[in-house]
């Protein structure tokens, strides 16, 4: 296909500014553990390196197997268990030392010791044990961010049972899906949740989903209310703190497990299609975890960490729970949105916990410039020494903004690539070794190899957009339950029409540009590209351009067809909503046709409150199509905001 292809505007037009890290010293240990030149060249040899940060029970015999390629096995007759290296791995040294600091919506604190989680942790997995449950069952996870999460994870993972973590926001429907999907044999729920002033009857969706399950699945109910709201607990129906009570002081050794084994079953976020289910395999899930925890976060004994993300997602899996505890550092948990009861919140929290490690989004990056710098400024940041984002394509401006006003101008950004099917981070600078550069994520990691290829996955030279690939196996990649092998397939290793019979080649879905560095730009979902005069464009191309016209905070472009004619709308969220939109949107069109080009110049600019985005922050541009479409508006379980889809159609229809 010869096809022209516009250059990534931001790399023609912004000034690529270098920034050399100066508070990480030669002696942090994300430099000592990955400068090392010989890393690349010594594969698979080099992941020895990552098994040694495990406890193992036994040793692995092969480094990766090759036997059901492409699904590479790693550590192949390595034996152990995670919770053992999460939790019992530290008692005999430092099991007064803190593990989790939970801060409640209502301000309650709790904080957990090593050996407080070890106490816990045991018991609830005799209570699990008790009910029946056994190595490889799957068990549920329903609850918001709670200390009783992690805690059932890792009693899960004690076990040898296969977690399922499912986000508490979903609804019914959507958790029954995820329950068969997995065939789970046991839920673990709260009584409630609460949401600003009003509490959310969680058990109420519990039952629901339970009841259209046909077995009846033994359920353990957190007391999140307070006993005083009085949850009746139907058959099969357990109370936590009273299994916990009846099985104190519990002590079984926690099942070794083979390095193949699930550890556990995630669903991908579903911006774009159904949501699917992933599966992590335990050796290699976790060596992967520990080794970016320390070249990435520079996790190490005793650092505090706050991801902010959900543990229903891999990143709070990863990052808030098994990252840290791998490295014996202390996870700070918050429960609730980062803005109640008001927009002090997440400085309170920095400030009061030491945080030295914050993780989060460019949605919550960008929330927080729209309230302001005065908030971060008005407290004591001085814990900080490392920040962090993911999700999406952060941009110059916002990047700047996080350097600016949370690091000070002087600590390091990791901006960090991954997806729920790498299980940890493949593309980021490392601090203290790599240079940062605003509109990019930084070089794969030692270990890692990629490529951007063309349609026919031809390879491009730098500076050509096209699609990322990863050319190598990793640890930690996804480990298909054999039932999923096939659609994995074709869905990550047959993305093109002529692969290479000697290569491995796994396709991420995103596009990129690589420059002459090897630094990576992502440019956006490939499903998030729109054909338009014969040109296939990025939505995050247009969007870049359209976020710098001043006011406008977020932006998504959908292509509307009528008659075989494809024209661009922009629906777009304003800095203040009483702008003068007319001006606004002819900005808008001009900023793309000054920076993309003119034959993208949009015909219609939307403005709305807020993007329909998944929980997890990802702008859904499938429903937004819809809407310009005139399709019939079908609601996803997937939809964070619901609310926002009436209120769109109504807008559009008025234009
Ligand atoms: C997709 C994966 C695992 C992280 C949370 C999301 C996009 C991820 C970045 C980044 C630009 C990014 C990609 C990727 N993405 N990190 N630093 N810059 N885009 O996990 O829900 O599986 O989504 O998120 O498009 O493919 P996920």
């Amino acid at each position: 296909m010869t096809e022209e292809r516009p250059a990534y505007p931001s790399l023609e037009n912004s000034s690529v500014r270098r920034w050399t890290p100066q508070t990480f010293g030669r002696d942090s240990t994300a430099t000592e553990s990955a400068d090392d030149d010989s890393f690349n060249h010594e594969w698979p040899a080099c992941w020895e390196a990552a098994t040694s940060l495990l406890k193992w029970r036994k040793p692995h015999d092969r480094i990766v197997d090759e036997e059901n390629a492409p699904f590479y096995r790693w550590f192949v007759g390595g034996r152990l268990n995670a919770a053992e290296n999460c939790i019992d791995r530290h008692l005999e040294k430092r099991k007064n030392q803190v593990a989790l600091r939970w801060e409640g919506k209502r301000g309650e604190r709790r904080t957990y010791t090593y050996y407080d989680l070890y106490r816990e942790v045991s018991a609830v997995e005799a209570a699990l044990r008790e009910l029946g449950v056994e190595a490889d069952d799957v068990v549920t996870i329903y609850l918001p961010k709670l200390p009783e999460l992690p805690i059932a994870m890792l009693a899960c993972a004690r076990i040898g049972a296969v977690h399922n973590v499912v986000f508490a926001g979903f609804a019914p429907d959507a958790l029954v899906k995820r329950m068969q999907h997995v065939d789970s044999s046991a839920l673990v729920t709260c009584d409630g949740s609460i949401r600003e002033e009003t509490a959310i009857d969680q058990k109420r969706k519990a039952d629901t989903a339970l009841a259209s399950l046909e077995e009846s699945l033994p359920t353990i109910v957190v007391d999140r209310l307070g006993a005083s709201h009085g949850t009746h607990l139907g058959a099969n129906q357990y109370d936590y703190d009273d299994l916990v009570e009846t099985h104190a002081g519990a002590d079984v050794t926690p099942v070794s497990r083979k390095s193949t084994d699930p550890l556990f079953h995630i669903h991908t976020s579903g911006t774009t299609g159904d949501q699917q289910r992933m599966t992590h395999a335990t050796g290699g899930y976790l060596a992967g975890v520990a080794w970016t925890a320390r070249t990435v976060f520079d996790l190490s004994l005793g650092t505090t960490i706050w991801c902010t993300a959900d543990i229903g997602w891999i990143t709070g899996h990863s990052y808030a729970v098994y990252g840290p505890l791998l490295s014996g550092a202390t996870a700070v948990l918050v429960e609730g949105s980062l803005r109640y009861p008001d927009r002090h919140r997440p400085w309170k929290l920095i400030e009061r916990n030491g945080v030295e490690i914050f993780y989060t989004t460019p949605g919550v990056i960008r929330t927080f410039m729209k309230w302001g710098e005065s908030f971060p400024s008005s407290y004591d940041l001085s814990s900080l020494r490392l920040l962090g984002t993911v999700g999406e394509p952060i941009g110059p401006d916002t990047w700047e903004w996080y350097y600016t006003h949370v690091g000070e101008e002087r600590y390091p950004i990791v901006d960090t690539w991954w997806q729920t099917e790498t299980g940890c981070v493949l593309i980021s600078v490392r601090p203290g070794i790599d240079e940062s550069k605003p509109d990019s994520v930084g070089p794969p990691l030692p270990g890692i190899e990629i490529q951007v290829v063309d349609e026919d996955g031809r390879e491009l030279p730098p500076g050509e957009p096209g699609y990322l690939t990863i050319d190598r196996p990793w640890p930690s990649m996804l480990a298909p339950l054999e039932g999923d092998r096939y659609w994995v397939l074709a869905e990550y290793w047959q993305a093109f029409s002529d692969p290479r019979a000697d290569s491995w080649r796994y396709f991420t879905g995103d596009r990129a540009v690589v420059d002459d560095d090897g630094y990576v730009t992502i440019l956006g979902r490939d499903d998030d590209v729109i054909s338009i005069g014969n040109r296939r464009l990025g939505t995050a191309e247009l969007e870049a351009a359209i976020t710098t016209v001043d006011g406008v905070t977020e932006a998504a472009v959908v292509a509307k067809s009528t008659g075989g004619e494809t024209t661009l709308c922009v629906f777009a969220t304003l800095e203040q909503e009483q702008r003068d939109q007319n001006a606004v949107g002819d900005a808008i069109a001009d900023a793309v046709a000054k920076h993309v080009g003119e034959f993208a110049r949009p015909t219609s600019v939307v403005f709305t409150p807020e993007l329909p985005e998944t929980y997890s922050g990802k702008t859904m541009y499938r429903l937004l199509e819809r809407v310009i479409n005139d399709r019939s508006l079908t609601n996803s379980d997937a939809l964070r905001n619901p609310e926002i889809l009436g209120e769109l159609a109504t807008i559009w229809n008025r234009e």
